[in-house]
């Protein structure tokens, strides 16, 4: 008897079962409603617990953001926007235009309805794409992040050819990314992979020259492992002195939270993987 094998799920197809919850959608309403949050109209400020999917939390993404020297109305592209937290700050706090890619649909369909019901649909709006291959024309946006999604992608030369590809000349792109410390591979499993198969590493040196061939210049890699540190140990003793908070990004990756994010500190503190950020621009036509 002959038995059909089932098709090899593409390296994008393991990622988005990595990421997709099944119910993400009913337990954020469900935590949103425990925390005494109007579901109906949560704000922008009432949502940031939850909804930044890194290390760091909304702080880190701030320090981020501020990096891009984002101004009003400038639009502003973010790649690999999970549930839309960062987009949804940017929008509010500095009055950009944010447009956000993920590959995981059911984080594209969260992103959609809790911007709707923030009232920001009218300057943030997300799709669902790949990273390596954006939907955009080439030279349309004024500036572009990514916050942890890299750890995804393998082909790291499309990832960055892509960012600098959709950038007007002159543009700045950020990142927050992980790489392989000394001492890698991290501990398994960590937020981003359960396993070392959709874990993909850089090493610290190997990073500015993949931004340069894309394209970048002005590059910047700013180690974080000493802010990453002390955001873990005031968080610790936070929950130590009060509990733990009811809206966190564990209500988005489930019940193994506390292993994956433990992992992932633990990493950082004994060098097998550095969290970091990328500052680089894309040249003006005349600087090229
Ligand atoms: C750790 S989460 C970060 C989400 C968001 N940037 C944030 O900081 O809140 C990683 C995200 O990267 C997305 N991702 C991974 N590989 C991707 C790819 N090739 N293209 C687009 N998104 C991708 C995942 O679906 C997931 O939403």
């Amino acid at each position: 008897m002959y038995i059909k094998k089932p098709p090899a799920m593409s390296t994008e197809g393991k990622i988005t079962e990595h990421w997709t919850h099944g119910s993400l959608a009913e337990a954020i309403m469900a935590a949103l409603e425990k925390a005494g949050v109007d579901t109906a109209r949560p704000s922008v400020r009432d949502l940031e617990p939850m909804d930044h999917l890194h290390g760091g939390g909304a702080e880190a993404t701030r320090g981020l953001l501020a990096r891009l020297s984002p101004r009003s109305g400038r639009h502003i592209l973010d790649i690999g926007s999970g549930i839309g937290g960062p987009a949804r700050l940017l929008a509010s706090e500095y009055g950009c235009r944010v447009t956000g890619i993920d590959l995981t649909r059911e984080f594209c369909d969260v992103a959609v309805m809790l911007t709707e019901r923030t009232g920001l649909d009218d300057r943030v709006s997300f799709r669902q794409a790949s990273a390596l291959d954006l939907p955009f024309d080439d030279a349309c946006f004024d500036g572009a992040y990514s916050q942890n999604v890299s750890m995804n992608i393998s082909d790291k030369a499309a990832f960055y050819g892509e960012a600098c590809r959709v950038l007007k000349p002159g543009g700045l792109f950020v990142a927050a990314e992980i790489a392989e410390g000394p001492e890698g591979p991290p501990f398994f499993p960590v937020p981003w992979a359960l396993t070392p198969e959709n874990s993909h590493l850089s090493k610290l040196d190997e990073i500015s020259d993949l931004l340069a061939a894309a394209g970048f210049r002005d590059i910047e890699i700013i180690d974080q492992t000493a802010a990453m540190m002390d955001f873990h140990q005031r968080a610790r003793a936070r929950i130590a002195a009060e509990g733990e908070p009811v809206l966190s990004p564990k209500v988005v990756i489930g019940e193994d939270a506390d292993e994956r994010l433990g992992n992932s500190v633990r990493g950082v503190g004994e060098k097998r993987v550095i969290p970091l950020e990328v500052v680089c621009r894309k040249p003006n036509t005349k600087d090229q």
